[in-house]
């Protein structure tokens, strides 16, 4: 009976949301509606969205398939967001509809999630890590963006990495050596600026065994070839350069500060 519920509970808020009015899912949606809101980095990770009433949804983005154009093209955007983006989106929801809703009312944002992330199956993680890292990339990329960093963000970057050409090299190095699918990753950890890549659709917030990358994000890169290869084939690097052309350094900025 409480599958039933449960189940009936999704269909209604799948339909719901076709009219654009889910409430809990607006966190995302108002996130991404605007480039000038300035909170938006800190409403994704503030994401609270999911319980036995509410669903994921793929957040729109602040921009046009071929905003980004020459540097990513309008073909890998739209499918990486539409499809590749929902995909993770689609699966979570069907991922945490099967789990024990005691364990789902006890974590419901991403965040509790990724730091309960060994209690709960693969699917979640995969999909969950998806979905946050994703919706944090998109955040981290616009239209004539690229540059320098600045304020506090600029100085602590000239700080941790003596300078801002010598940050690039080294973020650029972790997205080359990334091997196979993942994600570079620019990080707070222990009050210093922190550079690392993580495996599949891991992220530093989640907490597992290892050593693996640990910290709050400032800046992300999706290394997956998915993310590349219609345009740059096997060239990863040429990717990494054209990321340098839009990163949002207001963005990374607001992360900082947050
Ligand atoms: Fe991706």
């Amino acid at each position: 009976m409480e599958n039933s519920n449960t189940r009936r509970n999704f269909l209604k808020q799948t339909a719901i949301l076709s009219t654009g009015t889910i409430i809990g899912s607006s966190l995302f949606n108002t996130a991404f509606a605007s480039e000038k809101n300035t909170n938006s980095e800190k409403h994704i990770l503030e994401a609270a969205i999911v319980n036995a009433e509410d669903i994921y949804t793929l957040p729109k983005l602040a921009y046009s398939y071929d905003a980004l154009e020459p540097h990513i093209d309008v073909t890998t955007m739209e499918i990486h967001h539409k499809k590749h983006h929902q995909g993770y989106v689609t699966n979570l929801n069907k991922a945490i509809e099967s789990l024990d809703k005691n364990l789902i009312d006890q974590s419901k944002t991403l965040e509790n999630i990724f730091e309960k992330i060994s209690k709960f199956p693969d699917s979640v993680r995969n999909n969950a890590g998806g979905h946050y890292n994703h919706s944090l990339f998109w955040t981290l990329m616009k239209p004539n963006g690229g540059g320098n960093p600045k304020g506090k963000l600029a100085e602590a970057i000239n700080k941790d990495f003596g300078s801002f050409e010598e940050f690039k090299k080294q973020f650029s190095d972790a997205s080359m050596k990334r091997f196979g699918s993942g994600w570079a990753w620019l990080v707070v950890q222990d009050g210093k600026l922190v550079i690392g890549s993580t495996a599949n659709q891991d992220n530093p917030l989640m907490r597992l065994r290892g050593k693996g990358l640990k910290g709050k994000p400032v800046l992300a890169l999706d290394v997956w070839e998915h993310a590349y290869y219609l345009k740059n084939q096997n060239r990863r690097a040429d990717y990494v350069t054209s990321f340098w052309n839009v990163v949002n350094w207001d963005a990374a900025e607001n992360l900082f500060n947050s």
